[in-house]
């Protein structure tokens, strides 16, 4: 093997021999070293850090549906590379000014008459690469019946994961096994018996967060899923994953007709699991807003609902009835409660026709209309109510994973809420059926598609752009996993997309699953979690209108923990869940809540381990005061928090919200603490978290 030249300085040598050649490219600070390997035709790649391995070569490659096999017997035919800088702002965000620094090599490869481009980048904090297929004479149909894609690890390496092809989407508790051990049977043993949900493959659901054994930690994900399917991960055994695509009904994984760009696969590596939190690499593989389009009037907020009613304490009901949560009264007085308190919005669920008490959860409800509300929901007394003090609801479009109906409705439903002063929608695709989104195809049959696969993920975009016509912002609960395309469409500025609050209120997600997500899900953008739950036990009723309590059900958290959690969990649409009864009990923790901001200038990890505790400090964009919110597992945990971050001279007010000593997440869950004292970049807080606790800091400047 020899080096015959350096195209770039540093960028790429190329070394070859009769049967392979190879391409190297480092990432700009020279830590990570990306080869291209193309092996008797066959295209591989492999990653290193600073000499450790981090991917082991792995294959690459696509096969199309007439049998064009894009995979071998490649010649190579051009290799180019790029260096790119930049510093781009995001219209809101976790940072004011993000950094996009990469080098990227470009190779086209092929095949008689096909070619096949890849592009690889290599950033400091990862590594991102996408296939690309021109249009081109010799191409007759661009649908892929198969992606080659590997990530070959260590079988040593450890993996947080959860199962994809399986009936509850994104939502489940993760598993962490070794990375050869993903399959429905050991995900059934170790924590939720899915075995007979046997439709489909054992593989994971992205973003998959690894320990290497050799310290390292790496997240696979993907970036800017466009027209494509989403992709997962099988285990083939000895360290070695491969890419599954969610295949539509009739097998095909992505329907193309003129030409293919995959989305970016990524790794994102990096010396610690806090570290991976730091990087901005799947929103700077994804593209600018379109140019055309004015997003200005997109805006960050806090929210509060008539919605815990229904799901936590169980007094209220969606559909008709006695106990019926959205009527006009009770709107009135949410929203009274709501603009006293300086939130934005209040959603309300259960307004419009079609909620009825078998709703849920298998597709086959009662279709649901989108424009015709309840008899007890005067939507305009409401909104003209809610006008005068500044407070919108934020409306709710449940499908039922209907998607037909939904689509048929969606433009005069975006106009109806546009007529009613209605910025922001949850939207929600509750089908608990593993492949059970039903759709008529051209031959007229039903047939039945994945939540995941190329259908869905079409279905998303076309909200979310139709939805930037008539000025509405998406949060999407049991939506298709975020890659980042909120950086395009900055109204798509949240999701659920995980086991959240409010598994809490229908069973429990247990007390470690909080310090889990921040180092999984949350890797990929932000999250409606809901936090906020003050009334922690003892809040849950048998049935609506019964006064009898359910006291098994507890919230596993604490209230100092609760209010953590909105510094922890970046969403730029934060909800205040609880009820208000349940916040005028503790004015001074509610103050917390009504302080936090949802837009932030900066982020600081000071602390973190997965599944065991995270502490972030962030920077309000408007008063440049810092918030620190620190979580921790089961285990109780003592911090000293060095507030050197405080780069500047100023004294700061801090308020500090804490777990007293005999706070526990079981027992004693709403006993919290709260005290003030001055500090400055010199000083150092002890912070104390109670088991299954945490802390929340206002840091306010003082004049
Ligand atoms: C599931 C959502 O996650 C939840 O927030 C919502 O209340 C119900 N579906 C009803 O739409």
């Amino acid at each position: 093997m020899k080096i015959y030249f350096i195209i770039l300085f540093f960028l790429i040598f190329i070394s070859c021999n009769k049967d392979s050649n190879i391409y190297l490219i480092k990432s700009p600070n020279g830590n990570i070293q990306l080869e291209f390997i193309l092996d008797n035709g066959s295209p591989y790649y492999k990653i290193d850090k600073n000499n450790i391995k981090i991917i082991e070569k792995s294959k690459l490659g696509i096969i199309l549906k007439d049998e064009k096999k894009l995979d071998h017997n490649f010649k190579i035919l051009n290799v180019q590379s790029n260096v790119y800088n930049s510093v781009w702002e995001p219209l809101y965000g976790e940072e004011k000014e993000i950094k996009n620094s990469y080098n990227e090599l470009e190779i086209i490869l092929n095949q008689d008459e096909s070619n096949l481009k890849i592009i690889f980048r290599v950033f400091d904090d990862g590594v991102g690469f996408r296939y690309e297929i021109e249009n081109q004479e010799d191409i007759k149909n661009y649908d892929i019946i198969d992606e080659k894609t590997e990530f070959k690890l260590s079988k040593k390496d450890t993996a947080w994961w959860i199962p994809a092809f399986s009936y509850r989407r994104y939502e489940f508790l993760y598993a962490k096994t070794p990375v050869d051990n993903i399959s429905k049977e050991i995900y059934s043993q170790l924590v939720e018996d899915i075995r007979y949900d046997t439709l489909g493959i054992d593989a994971a659901h992205t973003p998959f967060t690894i320990k290497k054994e050799n310290g390292i930690y790496l997240s696979i994900h993907e970036a800017n899923l466009t027209d494509y399917s989403s992709m997962t991960l099988a285990s083939r055994g000895n360290g070695l994953l491969e890419a599954e695509l969610y295949p539509w009904s009739d097998g095909t994984k992505v329907k193309a007709e003129e030409y293919i760009i995959s989305p970016w696969r990524t790794i994102q590596i990096s010396d610690n699991s806090s570290d991976l939190l730091n990087s901005n690499l799947i929103l700077n593989l994804n593209e600018d807003p379109d140019n055309s389009i004015d997003y200005s009037w997109v805006k960050p907020g806090k929210y509060m609902g008539i919605w815990w009613e229904m799901i936590g304490t169980n007094e209220s009901t969606w559909w008709p009835s006695i106990n019926h949560g959205a009527n006009t009264k009770k709107v009135l007085e949410y929203m009274d409660f709501a603009s006293d308190n300086g939130f934005d919005g209040l959603l309300v669920e259960g307004w419009n026709k079609g909620w009825h008490p078998e709703w849920c959860c298998s597709g086959e409800g009662k279709k649901f209309s989108f424009t015709e509300t309840q008899p007890d929901f005067d939507i305009e007394e409401i909104y003209n109510y809610g006008k005068n003090k500044n407070i919108f609801l934020v409306g709710h479009h449940e499908t039922g994973g209907q998607i037909e109906n939904y689509e048929s409705q969606l433009e005069v439903a975006f106009e109806f809420y546009n007529k009613n002063g209605i910025k922001n929608i949850k939207t929600g695709y509750v089908n608990d059926v593993s492949k059970n989104i039903k759709r008529i195809n051209k031959k007229g049959e039903i047939v039945k598609e994945w939540h995941h696969g190329q259908y869905m993920v079409r279905h998303y975009r076309k909200v979310i752009e139709l939805a930037a016509k008539y000025k509405l912002n998406i949060i999407t609960h049991e939506p298709i996993k975020d890659t980042g395309i909120r950086r395009k469409y900055p109204n798509y500025i949240s999701r659920e997309g995980a086991k959240g609050q409010e598994f809490n209120g229908f069973g429990s997600n247990g007390v470690n699953h909080a310090a889990i997500l921040p180092f999984t899900r949350l890797l990929s953008g932000p999250m409606d979690y809901t936090p906020g739950v003050f009334q922690l036990n003892n809040f849950r009723y048998t049935q609506p209108g019964s006064n009898i309590i359910d006291e098994r059900a507890i919230v596993p958290s604490t209230i100092a923990k609760e209010l953590a959690l909105y510094v922890v969990y970046y969403s730029p649409m934060q909800m205040a869940a609880d009820l208000p009864k349940h916040y005028t009990k503790h004015p001074e923790a509610f103050k917390f809540i009504k302080n936090v901001p949802v837009n932030w200038e900066k982020k600081k990890i000071i602390n973190g381990e997965i599944g065991e505790y995270l502490t972030i400090a962030r920077k309000d964009i408007k008063s440049g005061d810092w918030f620190i919110g620190s979580i921790t597992n089961e285990k109780e945990r003592n911090f000293s928090i060095s507030l050197e971050f405080l780069n500047d001279k100023k004294k700061y007010s801090a308020s500090i919200y804490s777990d007293a000593k005999k706070t526990n997440w079981k027992t004693n869950q709403m006993e919290y603490k709260i005290h003030s004292e001055e500090v400055n970049n010199k000083s150092i807080l002890p912070i104390y978290l109670a088991p299954g606790g945490g802390s929340a800091i206002h840091l306010k400047k003082i004049d």
